[in-house]
């Protein structure tokens, strides 16, 4: 299988509205995401502006719709247009979310948790080892934001993505943003989840801005970084050492110039770990 391959640098989600000036003026950016299922297309003009860009760019494919916990059976035609976008692009990371979002036959457009237990293991290991033995390649595996808890929980978030890594020899994308609005909402201690994560397990972070407007914290990924959250990645790159790290911002997407703010703050952090280290 090729290796997982990301810079160790701050990239920034590709969204349609910057694909045009990321194509012509190319600025400097350590590496670029994209959602895989907008690129499962025959051909057209965003195929043709991926294909170019990626000749710039190293490039991660960002799965939302694989449903990797779903009881429902793989969807076989999700899986080989995957297969066929990562072969055409040959990504540096695959990655697909900790989640389920299938039922019945039928797609719901959402990332839903699952519930935290021996057999809901065994069914996304399952499932990471035969996407990964239909990809030809390894996939990052990502924890989400959630807004429930299960009653039949048999351990904690952290112990369910530790053991997942653990038991699939699966890689982690660590959305550390996810990490503090699910340790607001079900108040949990953000650093002893970290704590809980093995190093050598995560091949990538996230980060992204959150609402806090309503009762409980809202993953929207329609802000700048909140401070609690650049303290906690400081927190995380101090403990894993510094990562190919994401800036992801998916509602109200501002100027590119925001984006490429925010991933110059994390390339700081980044390189601040870099020189201790050295
Ligand atoms: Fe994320």
């Amino acid at each position: 299988m090729p290796a997982t391959s990301l810079p160790v640098a701050a990239g920034v989600g590709l969204r349609a509205p910057h694909m045009a000036r990321i194509r012509t003026e190319r600025p400097s950016i350590g590496w670029l995401e994209v959602h895989s299922e907008n690129f499962f297309l025959d051909g057209g003009p965003a195929l043709a502006a991926l294909d170019v860009i990626r000749s710039d760019y190293a490039l991660s494919l960002h799965g939302v719709g694989l449903s990797m916990g779903s009881a429902d059976p793989m969807d076989e035609t999700h899986l080989a247009q995957l297969r066929r976008l990562a072969d055409r692009v040959e990504p540096a990371a695959v990655s697909e979310h900790l989640c389920w979002g299938r039922i019945d036959g039928r797609h719901l457009n959402d990332l839903l948790p699952l519930p935290f237990t021996d057999e809901a293991l065994g069914l996304v290991c399952e499932r990471i080892d035969a996407v990964q033995g239909v990809l030809g390649r390894p996939i990052l595996i990502e924890n989400i934001s959630a807004y429930v808890r299960f009653g039949c929980d048999a351990m904690a978030e952290w112990e369910f993505v530790a053991e997942v890594a653990s038991r699939s020899g699966c890689k982690l994308l660590l959305d550390v943003n996810n990490i503090y609005v699910n340790a607001v909402n079900h108040g949990f201690d953000a650093r002893a989840y970290l704590e809980a994560i093995p190093g050598d397990a995560v091949a990538e972070i996230h980060l992204a801005g959150y609402d806090a407007s309503g009762a409980c914290l809202i993953d929207n990924h329609g802000a700048r970084i909140a401070p609690p959250v650049w303290t906690l990645y400081r927190d995380a790159i101090e403990r894993f050492g510094p990562k190919p790290t994401l800036i992801e911002w998916d509602t109200d997407i501002p100027a590119l110039e925001v984006l490429l703010d925010e991933a110059a703050k994390a390339q700081r952090i980044l390189e601040a770990r870099h020189a201790i280290a050295a």
